[in-house]
């Protein structure tokens, strides 16, 4: 997944400056290595500045100029070079191309571009397509060209033309997201809104088959089938600018984690009607499927102990094992298909599937006007506000808590889950204090060196000490492996050794017994037993208290992983708002 954005009549005539400032709210999409094209002032040739690596504080030496476009990497085809960093240009220099996606044919088109005697320079995909509309172009209008180029690309893709001849930006968009900025006569194209919400909050998000033409005089929306012009309807998205900024904090991921003490009770406000109508559903035969990519997936396990709570026998398939299940499907399911960004390819895949099979789809979504909300029959919009950094945090718990509030409707306990989750952030506000932060910086700094630790829990414990390993998995890089905690004796319990960390997450349910022989189990190998528990044992070692909130424990318990993470990231020098080799949200298979 990438980042693009493009300007078209700069204010400041900065246009290139102007993009790195937009491409670097976009970084949390990709940041392998990042590249600027720009029409300088009667140019006659484009000018490109690219390269490898994070934009951190970089500018441009570009040119002055008022259309411009960049992009921002995650690598999927070509090492990371500044050959292979994006715009790629084709063999005239008046093409620039960005794209964002995967075009799953382009061997096959490449080999009769060589055979046309056009000249490659990088690894890429990409650079395919520059060659291919320069082919086009020469019996076509430039517009037609790119859509033509456009719908011979197979997979999903979204890609943005600079033309020096038209002076114009052309981009397509099929399966990875762009959304066009209307300023005051100023004109923007990006992947997400953060990047131009500083200039303008009135948006159109591009459907699957939509292209867009921004010239300086304006917008055309374009329909890639017919290449007919289609009505372009802007909306004005409610969205502050500081909810893009750090607002104080060192980093996006701890100023998100502390945001869960509003975000958590806000889904006590919001969706009510489709929780209650998608209850009735419910008790009505309903089948219940949960399905999502990594987080997202560990928040569809941790509903399905709810549902089951609530005597509901729900499947919770991760999406990208979602396929040999998919014939379970019919039009008695409800599949919930959570995300937080409603644009991971594996997770549409998986939706387009159910559908199919006349699936009925509700979107647990936190991105506003993304795939996933267009594609679904019901949306519950969690609303926490844009989560910037890669590692989710505020929009799982406030995902969790609206799937919880379902769960408590299916029960006709609505009400009393409402004040459950609006008491839980109360009881989290409270312990979120300096005391509990100084605690976890110390365990922090005990744990800076190991590179392995292991996790157990049971029952609900059992999806938050995967969501937990995670978080460290992604913060600090340390090997955390997660397990329930009955799977021990079977096996994994050979990699305990005298001193290895290992968590045990608890509450005051009906297995907290079972859970502690676990813990004495562990013992036992010489491990370092950390409880992450409402009550305190001899078991443990080290004890993180959380509070005692029956089946809500696992909140606290999954919010202590949160930042024990980013504790250990910061200290052993990780980035915690853009890991190695991650990426906001993965828009390709
Ligand atoms: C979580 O911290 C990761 N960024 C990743 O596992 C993420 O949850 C997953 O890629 C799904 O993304 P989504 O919620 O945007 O669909």
């Amino acid at each position: 997944m990438c980042g693009i954005y493009g300007i078209i009549n700069d204010k400041k005539n900065q246009a290139a400056q102007t993009v790195l400032e937009g491409l670097k709210k976009l970084e949390y999409r990709g940041y392998d290595s990042w590249g600027v094209a720009i029409i300088p002032e009667n140019g006659q040739k484009l000018k490109i500045d690219k390269h490898i690596g994070k934009i951190g504080d970089a500018t441009t030496n570009l040119s002055q100029g008022s259309i411009a476009l960049g992009h921002t990497r995650w690598a999927t085809h070509g090492g990371v070079t500044d050959i292979n960093a994006h715009p790629h240009l084709d063999c005239t220099k008046k093409l620039a191309v960005i794209h964002n996606g995967i075009v799953e044919n382009y061997q096959e088109i490449k080999e009769e571009l060589l055979e046309k005697g056009h000249q490659f320079i990088s690894e890429t995909d990409t650079e395919v397509i520059a060659h291919l509309i320069e082919e086009k172009s020469k019996l076509k209008k430039i517009n037609e060209a790119i859509f033509e180029t456009f719908k011979l690309l197979r997979g999903s893709n979204a890609i943005a033309v600079l033309d020096l001849n038209s002076q114009t930006i052309i981009a397509c968009r099929n399966g990875s997201p762009l959304v066009v900025g209307l300023g005051n006569n100023q004109y923007f194209l990006a992947s997400d809104v953060p990047a131009f919400l500083k200039e303008t909050n009135k948006v159109y998000f591009l459907n699957d088959g939509e292209g867009i033409v921004l010239k300086q005089s304006g917008v055309t929306l374009y329909d890639l089938e017919t290449e007919k012009e289609k009505i372009l309807t802007p909306q004005t998205l409610d969205w502050k600018l500081e909810d893009a900024e750090k607002g104080g904090y060192p980093h996006f991921l701890i100023k998100e984690i502390y945001e869960q003490l509003t975000t958590i009770p806000k889904t006590t406000s919001i969706n009510e009607k489709e929780i209650l109508e998608l209850a009735n559903k419910i008790k009505s035969e309903y089948k219940v499927v949960l399905t999502g990519c990594g987080t997202a997936s560990y928040c569809a396990l941790a509903a399905k102990y709810f549902f089951a709570e609530a005597g509901i026998d729900a499947q919770s398939i991760p999406a990208y094992e979602f396929m040999p299940f998919s014939k379970f499907i019919d039009e008695k399911t409800l599949v919930f298909a959570i995300s937080q960004s409603g644009e991971t390819a594996d997770t549409l895949i998986a939706v387009k599937e159910a559908k199919k099979r006349g699936g009925q789809i509700v979107a647990v979504v936190n991105a506003r006007g993304s795939t996933l909300e267009r594609m679904a029959d019901v949306v519950l919009p969690v609303s926490a506000g844009p989560e910037i950094a890669v590692v989710s945090t505020k929009a799982f718990t406030s995902q969790l808590s609206t799937l919880y509030l379902l769960t408590t409707a299916v029960r006709d306990r609505y009400k009393i889950g409402q004040e459950k989750i609006n008491d839980l952030s109360k009881v989290l506000t409270k312990w979120l204090n300096v005391q509990l932060i100084n605690q976890l910086i110390t365990l922090a700094k005990t744990l800076m060196d190991e590179e392995h630790m292991y996790l157990i829990g049971k029952h609900l414990n059992y999806p938050a000490t995967l969501e937990f390993a995670l978080k460290i998995k992604e913060t600090s890089y340390i090997h955390a492996e997660p397990f329930a905690a009955g799977e021990l004796k079977h096996g994994v319990i050979t990699l305990i050794q005298k001193g290895t960390p290992c968590f045990v997450l608890a509450s005051n349910d009906e297995v907290k017994a079972e859970v502690l022989s676990s813990a004495a189990e562990l013992k036992a190998r010489g491990g370092l037993i950390i409880g992450i528990s409402p009550f305190e044992s001899n078991e443990f070692d080290i004890l993180i208290k959380t509070p005692d909130l029956g089946d809500l424990t696992i909140f606290p318990n999954i919010i202590v992983g949160q930042l024990l993470g980013y504790y250990l990231g910061v200290g052993r020098g990780a980035d915690p708002d853009k890991p190695r080799n991650l990426a906001k949200s993965v828009t390709v298979k």
